[in-house]
């Protein structure tokens, strides 16, 4: 056994101080040797290739506008490119890269990025899933994982994690973050940061991360794609900009600008934004790219033509200018007209190459391009057996009447769904790199999990949709092919018949990738019609009913939740989609996974979230509603409450207990339950610590997360739980922006969702 020396707590805070002081020492002195290098550099460019530095252009995969690059490789050369996106593989980045380190004049290396959203080829669920594994362990090692296998294809530039903070459902894109919560989307930021970049980013197996969009994306109104975004200042810093910061604070090397306009200015031209609250409030000491043409479409936001918005955005902090080509075409022209000035274009130039020396790619141009590694660390059986876990924790139990689940491994299952047997879409939205072929279906998976235990009859039972706007429109590159030319009505006829055969129905419906993610909002969020017409059949027959939902977003699901026997949330899960679903489907797992955004009943409650106003005149449903904020035809209170997930088993929650209930200044409250598993199953729970702040000079949100644990028990035992309370976790912004707490009366609640909690009031003094 190891014996630790005990060290007095004096000597050990100046070890501490020592080392921490030692570190910063070593910042400024790398910090000096990168200045002397790149003043050193510029001193030796043109202004030609200063502007050249500030190009982005794709090389074809990855495209998501209208415009595409030219002429790249000529490009290169003459040094009028800076970065590329849309290529992977070690061969051609290392021809690639030669371009520019053999036969351009002064031998910059190009920075590599691609939209590694969930994994690069390991694919893993996509984001909104992974954040309902409430795991930053797991979230961080799946940035890593997609760090490693993206490096060993040649990148070593990620656009990613997308932070945006969104609570409209009907906007396809809430798939690609972490939901609603500000201080949630906070912890995954930084997960997703520190997963990605590791300890240095010239290490070869990470990757710099790129936060996107700066800013406010999610707030696109009326959840219209690419849609104006206007908020209060108030709502804007207390609960849409947190993860943004988070994601500085953590060291993020870049930032993408957001295609939306915030407070009537586009966030690419946006100087308030991008320079005086990223850069002189944050502290931000990165680079920052637009979004997809976004520089051009600020004409169409109405600012002036090309010029006028490439000078616009230049001066406003953007310094890295993504396809459009308005920086490479226009600001020569606008320097010799005196609209934007030398040291602006100096001050991008260095940002960018900054970046370039952070990654270690002045010293080694390919220090990630290597065959070997190619083929060993990618897709490999470890990465394999990580999404399946992962996987396996992002399932959220959505319903599990009579414990319909777990199945037993016995009898037959009729396995019926557009989602049952298909490979592609196992993958969901924003995959590029990832190979539909070495995923794994879900018919597959059960196959695999349970082997000739069961009898598996399988009927297709419904296309994706029927309905001829949304196929069109969802699925550009044709979903006839893809249709089984049958009427609805004999896919139903089958499928009934193959349930009438067997002991239990698992139906896997939902959302084909292609109707979510980016360009794909609904008006109508819930699952297709032609495929409820599928489940009213298959209820019909009396079978048990499990619904394995696939979705990229909330879905409104009243009519599933009172008919299904069982739904099982697995979003989109990854290219080990199949094995993990089988694994939760007969018990080898035990779902843990809490949504991280609201479901609602109906699309008309939309924005719905947890961490709502009270109004002036609340109703809490009990009563006459007249003349209290409510809905005439409807509930005010969600489907699915945000950070609801049901278990195999069950907790049972004790009352909150205090150290104190009152409290002066820097005190410490310590707030404690205890949780029994009072069910047959091991299991994991998420405790979730809500604070409410009743009384404060502006209105406050009626509950916020602070924290939370996730714990496992074994049947019939029980665990403490306790947080700690500080005043950090007191604090808002005021009606001046000031980031502070408010002496007075606050509830600490403490439950298994946002709605149910237990909760103890304490008083805080100054
Ligand atoms: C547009 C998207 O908004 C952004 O998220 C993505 O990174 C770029 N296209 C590049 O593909």
């Amino acid at each position: 056994m190891i014996k630790y020396l005990s060290i007095p707590k004096a000597a050990l805070m100046a070890v501490l101080a020592l080392s921490f002081l030692s570190a910063t020492a070593q910042k400024k002195n790398d910090d000096a040797k990168m200045n002397a290098f790149v003043t050193n550099l510029m001193s030796k460019m043109t202004l030609d290739e200063k502007i050249g530095q500030l190009n982005l252009v794709t090389m074809g995969r990855a495209i998501t506008g209208s415009v595409v690059n030219n002429g790249v490789e000529e490009r290169i050369k003459k040094g009028e490119i800076g970065g590329v996106f849309g290529v992977y593989g070690t061969e051609y980045v290392s021809k690639i890269q030669d371009l520019a380190v053999k036969e351009s004049r002064l031998h910059i290396p190009l920075i590599f990025g691609l939209d590694v959203i969930h994994g690069h080829k390991t694919i893993f669920p996509i984001p909104l899933g992974i954040s309902a594994t409430w795991d930053m362990a797991l979230i961080q090692e799946s940035a890593h994982i997609a760090a490693k296998e993206a490096t060993a294809e040649g990148l070593n530039w990620v656009f990613s994690p997308m932070v945006d903070i969104a609570r409209d459902p009907r906007w396809g894109r809430i798939s690609e973050g972490s939901g609603e919560d500000p201080w949630y989307g906070s912890q995954v930021a930084k997960a997703m940061v520190r997963g990605y970049q590791g300890d240095d980013m010239k290490n070869g197996d990470a990757v710099m991360a790129c936060v996107k969009h700066f800013a406010l994306y999610g707030g696109a109104e009326a959840g219209r794609e690419y849609n104006t975004v206007d908020m209060s200042i108030n709502k804007m810093y207390q609960d849409y900009m947190p993860p943004y910061k988070a994601a500085v604070d953590a060291g993020a090397g870049s930032f993408m600008s957001s295609f939306n306009t915030i407070n009537g200015m586009p966030a690419t031209v946006n100087k308030w934004l991008l320079t005086d609250l990223l850069r002189k409030q944050w502290g931000f000491k990165g680079f920052v790219v637009s979004d997809y043409t976004a520089v051009n479409e600020v004409t169409n936001h109405g600012l002036g033509d090309l010029q006028t918005v490439s000078a616009l955005a230049l001066k406003a902090g953007l310094d890295m200018d993504m396809v459009g080509e308005g920086f490479l075409t226009t600001l020569k022209k606008s320097l010799k007209e005196g609209k934007i000035t030398q040291q602006e274009i100096d001050l991008a130039c260095r940002r960018v190459l900054e970046a370039k020396y952070k990654l270690g790619l002045f010293d080694n141009p390919n220090k990630s391009i290597n065959a070997d590694r190619e083929k060993q660390d990618v897709l490999t059986a470890d990465n394999r057996a990580f999404a399946r876990k992962i996987a396996e924790h992002s399932f959220v139990l959505l319903k599990n009447q009579a414990q319909t689940l777990p199945l037993k491994q016995s009898g037959t299952i009729a396995l019926v769904g557009p989602l049952a047997d298909n490979h592609s879409e196992m993958l969901g939205t924003w995959v590029i790199a990832g190979d539909p072929s070495k995923s794994v279906s879900v018919m597959e998976g059960i196959k695999n999990v349970a082997g000739n235990n069961v009898n598996v009859l399988y009927a297709k039972g419904a296309n994706f949709t029927e309905d001829s706007l949304l196929g069109a429109r969802a699925f550009p590159f044709g979903l006839s092919q893809m249709k089984d030319k049958r009427s609805p009505q004999e896919l139903i006829d089958e499928a009934v018949e193959t349930a009438k055969k067997a002991d239990v129905v698992v139906a896997v419906v939902g959302e084909s990738a292609n109707m979510t993610g980016e360009s794909s909002s609904r008006s109508d969020i819930t699952i297709p019609k032609n495929q409820r017409e599928l489940l009213k059949a298959l209820a019909k027959t009396g079978k048990p009913l499990v619904i394995v939902l696939f979705n990229g977003r909330p879905l409104a699901l009243p009519w599933e939740n009172e008919h299904a026997s069982a739904i099982l949330d697995a979003w989109a899960p990854g290219t080990e989609a199949g094995n993990a679903i089988a694994d939760v489907l007969f018990g080898n797992y035990n779902p843990a996974g809490k949504i991280t955004a609201t479901f609602p009943l109906s699309v008309g409650q939309i924005p719905i979230y947890y961490n709502h106003k009270n109004t002036g005149r609340p109703f809490n449903g009990k009563g006459s509603a007249k003349f209290k904020s409510d809905y005439l035809d409807i509930s005010n209170d969600p489907l699915y409450p945000f950070g609801y997930g049901l278990s195999y088993t069950t907790f049972n929650y004790s009352d909150v207990k205090l150290n104190k209930t009152e409290l002066k200044g820097n005190e410490t409250l310590k707030a404690t339950v205890t949780i029994t598993n009072t069910g047959k199953f091991a299991g994991e729970e998420v405790v979730q610590l809500y604070i409410s702040d009743p009384v404060a000079s502006v209105s406050r949100a009626v509950k916020e997360l602070k924290n939370f644990q996730k714990i496992s028990l074994q049947p019939g035992e029980s665990k403490e739980v306790s947080f700690n309370v500080t005043t950090s976790d007191l604090k808002f912004y005021n009606n001046d922006l000031v980031y502070d707490w408010e002496a007075g009366q606050f509830i600490v609640q403490i439950g298994t969702n946002s709605s149910d909690t237990h909760s103890a009031a304490v008083q805080w003094s100054k």
